[in-house]
């Protein structure tokens, strides 16, 4: 019988398979690591064909480890990073490594976008303002820095749906992952022919999307023969990894907040209507729950902060020593700030050259105080979303719920309680978007009615984080913190025109 489902998560990390079964438990996980490029300054790539061989080496090793057969999988669900361009011609092959969502190149593409369809139309059709991490200024950097290589283009896919395009040879994408492009009319949930001849990309180059639980293909024969999956087995449209992650903690429906700790860290809000923040402050795009849209804050850097702090300063201590170290610090670290724009920012200062800094440096500050530092200035930084998610006419919040790998730490869920002023709550559930992508396949494969009944079956409520009196500290503290950007925002671009 086949009673598991599978989800295929391509991450910036690591190419991950999942498997669950009927009832939504987690059965076996293998992931393959990847590495990424940074040829130039700002610049951010990986080859599509490390995705796909990171991939065909996680699904075999899942199915060995838990000794699963091909047969017994129902249905195959497929999430990933989001916005990166992946250019193909005509015979399928690409043309160049893909441009992925941290890559900060594409300043003046997203300049020329605002100057041709306006800024506020743009914002409008698409939901969005033009930043450097959305796809569809990447697509106008190659046209216009490699026209060569552009004029054999024929296909525009994104990481996860390339993956797809090796595994059931067909091209298409799902409609969360379709909005993140920005050449998409968030209302009707397709492909805007507006953006597109104002950019001048051809609308054939753009696969047909699918809602996150339709079935988009079918595992071909050569695909299978490869990964040990069998040939006919149905894949779903699945989501970028943000939409599939809030599937993933059952954030699917208005007032259940998903705020993520990931190497980014995300607040993210369902919506029942294509609602849109005027400014373009907050990404808008279609959920990977059909009919359904979400806003989302995004800070580029967040888990990625303590982890460049970790790697770069203290690479001999563990993150848990690191962390007990931090707790003895008091809150608001004595002054000290951290600013976490490692990789530049996008909200809310949507800024490729913003830059990182502590700020306030004593000579009474010591390891413990920055290590608290960046804790806090990570939680500023997603008080910073949280409150335009607030602000954005939604209706009442009932509940957040925290995960990725910066929500295992006690005292960082605290800090993040104490800043944002609000109840945290964990999930049971802590494979993130692979478990909402498979969740999405279950949907697809008829076990469970829709996402709704899926997130319903398969994730409980296991803790929670109460703000504490710190909370009086920080709010002293949050206005002195964003007051930090702007003053130095000048200056940052100074550095980088260095
Ligand atoms: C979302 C975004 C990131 C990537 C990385 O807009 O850019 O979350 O999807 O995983």
């Amino acid at each position: 019988m086949a009673n598991y489902l599978l989800g295929i998560d391509i991450s910036t990390t690591g190419a991950k398979a999942l498997l669950i079964d009927s009832r939504g438990e987690v059965a076996g996980s293998a992931t393959t690591a990847l590495s990424l490029s940074t040829p130039k300054p700002l610049w951010s790539e990986q080859a599509p064909a490390d995705w796909w061989e990171g991939i065909v080496q996680s699904i075999r090793e899942v199915l060995t480890d838990t000794g699963t057969r091909g047969h017994e999988i129902a249905a195959i669900g497929l999430t990933g990073q989001m916005h990166g361009l992946v250019l193909m011609d005509a015979a399928g092959e690409v043309l160049r490594p893909a441009i992925l969502w941290n890559d900060q190149r594409t300043g003046a593409q997203c300049d020329e976008i605002r100057a041709r369809l306006g800024r506020e139309r743009l914002i409008q059709i698409t939901g969005n303002d033009a930043l450097t991490g959305f796809t569809a200024p990447k697509v106008l950097w190659v046209q216009q820095n490699e026209p060569e290589l552009y004029a054999r283009g024929r296909h525009i896919l994104l990481p996860k749906d390339y993956v797809r395009y090796k595994l059931t040879g067909d091209y298409a994408m799902d409609k969360a992952d379709g909005a993140g492009t920005i050449l998409f009319d968030l209302k009707t949930r397709n492909w805007s022919p507006e953006v597109l001849a104002a950019l001048g990309i051809p609308a054939e180059w753009l696969p047909p999307t699918y809602e996150g639980p339709e079935v988009t293909g079918r595992v071909s024969a050569e695909a299978a023969a490869v990964t040990g999956l069998v040939t006919g087995t149905p894949v779903v449209g699945g989501g970028g990894d943000q939409a599939a992650q809030a599937v993933g903690v059952g954030a699917v429906e208005p007032g259940i907040i998903a705020l993520t700790l990931g190497t980014s860290g995300v607040v993210f809000a369902a919506t029942e209507s294509p609602l849109i923040e005027p400014e373009g402050r907050l990404h808008a795009f279609c959920h990977a729950a059909p009919g359904r849209w979400h806003f989302m804050g995004v800070m580029l850097s967040a888990a990625g902060s303590l982890q460049w702090y970790h790697d770069a300063l203290a690479a001999e201590v563990s993150f848990d020593s690191l962390t007990a170290e931090a707790a003895e610090a008091p809150a608001g670290s004595e002054g000290l700030f951290f600013l976490p724009y490692l990789s530049g920012e996008r909200t809310p200062h949507p800024d490729p050259l913003a830059r990182a800094a502590w700020v306030g440096l004593t000579l009474r500050h010591g390891r413990a105080h920055m290590t608290r530092a960046v804790l806090e200035g990570v939680a500023y930084g997603i008080k910073d979303s949280f409150t335009l998610i607030q602000n954005a006419g939604l209706g009442a919040i009932r509940q957040v719920r925290i995960s990725g790998g910066g929500a295992k730490s006690p005292l960082w869920r605290q800090i993040m309680a104490d800043v944002l002023g609000v109840e945290l709550v964990t999930v049971n559930t802590t494979e993130g978007a692979a478990f909402g992508a498979a969740l999405l396949a279950g949907v697809g494969a008829g076990l469970w009615t829709d996402v709704d009944a899926a997130c319903a079956a398969a994730i409980a409520i296991t803790g929670q984080t109460l703000p504490s009196s710190q909370m009086e500290v920080y709010q002293q503290y949050y206005p002195r913190y964003q007051a930090l950007y702007p003053a130095l925002a000048p200056e940052f671009r100074a550095i980088a025109a260095l």
